[in-house]
């Protein structure tokens, strides 16, 4: 049987190392903010912004929350970004995505001042991860690394092979491999011969959004598989783009869902809060 890669174990991992930091950050006089906006209540974005204000206060972060009626126009919420941008002591500034349809998301993400783009979403970061140089990093491929890194698996050299190419995982993702020095191919739903690909992979990124896509005449023999999707199947049960069952007998290690890739999203956020924070 594979090795099942433990996200929830790692993530705590890496949240004990950042309360560390944060404990000695503090006593140099150091504190670190993030300011989180949701618009509008769609319940998935308020669970996923709760758990991040939970996030903060466990590691000693603390958290603004603004929670904007559906109604707010762009003009409001871009007037609050620049105010938050102003202020000295709010370190990050995350925008809870998705966004409602009379807001131009591009336009908030560019509001965010750089030095603050927690989630790595603004263009700047996007062009510094793409040449090498620092900034922010999109928080579930940066996990993904972390994910890897920590369980011995090497990337360099081997054949990297991402479902997917959306700004916010499978292009950033495709750019951090590369930067490990990994073998690096994207595809997408044009793909011709998905499978033949997906096969020369010694590690397989699916992050394609379609529950249970991914079966084993996908995978090559002992491939590493990372399953980035997150569903609810018939019966309410959490389920990834990844067939686990079908697939966790032919691979060399996998994760899986709940308890993968999922956890790793928040730990990075953190990780990026708290490098934020240090740099001021
Ligand atoms: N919506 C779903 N995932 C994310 C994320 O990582 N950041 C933000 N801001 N919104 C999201």
């Amino acid at each position: 049987m594979p090795h099942i890669i433990d996200g929830k174990a790692i993530s705590a991992q890496i949240k004990e190392e950042l309360k560390e930091k944060v404990t000695r950050l503090k006593e140099e006089g150091v504190r670190i903010c993030l300011a989180v906006i949701q618009v509008g209540n769609d319940p998935a974005s308020s669970v996923y912004v709760g758990n991040k204000k939970k996030a903060c206060a466990y590691i000693g972060i603390e958290s603004l929350a603004y929670e904007l009626p559906e109604e707010t126009t762009q003009e409001e919420l871009l007037a609050l970004i620049g105010e938050l941008n102003g202020k000295a002591e709010v370190n990050g500034i995350l925008v809870q995505l998705p966004l409602p349809a009379h807001i131009d998301e591009d336009a908030v993400i560019r509001a965010i001042d750089p030095k603050k783009d927690v989630d790595g979403f603004h263009p700047q970061s996007v062009g510094a991860l793409c040449i090498g140089q620092p900034g922010f990093v999109s928080c579930t491929p940066a996990g993904i690394i972390q994910l890897l890194k920590r369980s011995g698996i090497e990337i360099a050299g081997k054949e990297c092979v991402v479902i997917g190419r959306s700004n916010i995982v499978g292009k950033p993702m495709a750019l951090l491999l590369l930067r490990e020095n990994g073998t690096v191919t994207v595809t997408h739903s044009k793909t011709r011969n998905l499978k033949e690909v997906t096969r020369r992979a010694d590690i397989l990124i699916a992050a394609v959004g379609r529950p249970k896509m991914i079966t084993r005449d996908y995978v090559k023999e002992g491939a590493v598989v990372i399953d980035v999707g997150i569903h609810r199947n018939e019966n309410n049960k959490l389920c990834g783009d990844v067939d686990y069952e079908d697939v966790a007998p032919v691979c060399s290690a996998i994760t899986p869902v709940p308890g993968g890739v999922g956890p790793m999203t928040i730990a990075m956020l953190m990780n990026n809060c708290v490098e934020a924070g240090s740099k001021r």
